[in-house]
């Protein structure tokens, strides 16, 4: 299947990781985000063992996962931004380098909202589920949100040129059913303002 595409100009990277959830409104949602974070993973249970974070772009939410985390990003710019101290491999959701459940939980944090097919984040989802034998946390874009509303807003007044897509919450579940994995529970960072929504699934080898 051919990937959607995610280019970015060279020192993103670095600006990603130093400034665009630390700075203005970023370190509000970065705020919200561990948040939502934390409340799902304290609904979780896992057996011990090494935790994906996949996409990690510069390894922000690496810290909040529980145990070792191996970093996983398509960009080698974002992996070399995670810095030193854990493993990290440059490779893509759609193929992961791992074996089948390797993984205690897994978590695939800002990615699917830049993926425009439900085909395409369906099989994201199966290949997280693959590798991963514990609960996966995994953020989209609610439509069902004024930010959202905002945004078409400016699409349509040719004001946006943004690719993300947002996708309805019973929309999204089902994907994440079709996906072979079952949702626990939802975590909106502010329900029907910001698109920002997080979900814990039991993985397919969890015994939850
Ligand atoms: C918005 S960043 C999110 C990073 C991190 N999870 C966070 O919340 O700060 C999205 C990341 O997805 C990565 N990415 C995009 N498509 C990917 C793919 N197919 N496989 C792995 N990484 C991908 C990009 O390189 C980028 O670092």
């Amino acid at each position: 299947m051919a990937e959607t595409p995610y280019l970015r100009e060279s020192g993103y990277a670095e600006r990603y990781r130093d400034r665009r959830f630390r700075e203005g409104s970023g370190s509000g949602t970065d705020r919200r985000e561990r948040r939502a974070l934390r409340a799902l993973l304290a609904q979780a249970k896992w057996s011990a063992g090494p935790w994906l974070d996949a996409p990690s772009g510069a390894g922000r939410m690496s810290d909040e996962l529980p145990g070792p985390v191996v970093q996983v990003d398509r960009d080698p710019a974002m992996v070399g931004a995670c810095g030193p101290g854990r493993p990290r491999a440059c490779a893509s959701v759609h193929a992961l380098p791992f074996a089948d459940g390797t993984f205690s939980g897994a978590l695939c944090h800002r990615l699917l909202q830049h993926i425009a097919t439900p085909v395409e984040r369906i099989a994201i989802l199966r290949e997280l589920a693959r590798v991963c034998r514990g609960p996966i946390v995994v953020s989209f874009f609610d439509a069902c949100s004024l930010q959202h509303l905002r945004r078409q807003l400016r699409r349509r007044l040719g004001k946006n040129r943004s690719g993300r897509s947002a996708v309805a919450r019973g929309a999204f579940l089902r994907e994440v059913q079709a996906a072979g994995l079952q949702p626990i529970a939802v975590q909106a960072l502010r329900r029907f303002l910001t698109e920002q929504t997080l979900v814990l699934c039991m993985g397919r080898h969890d015994g939850q």
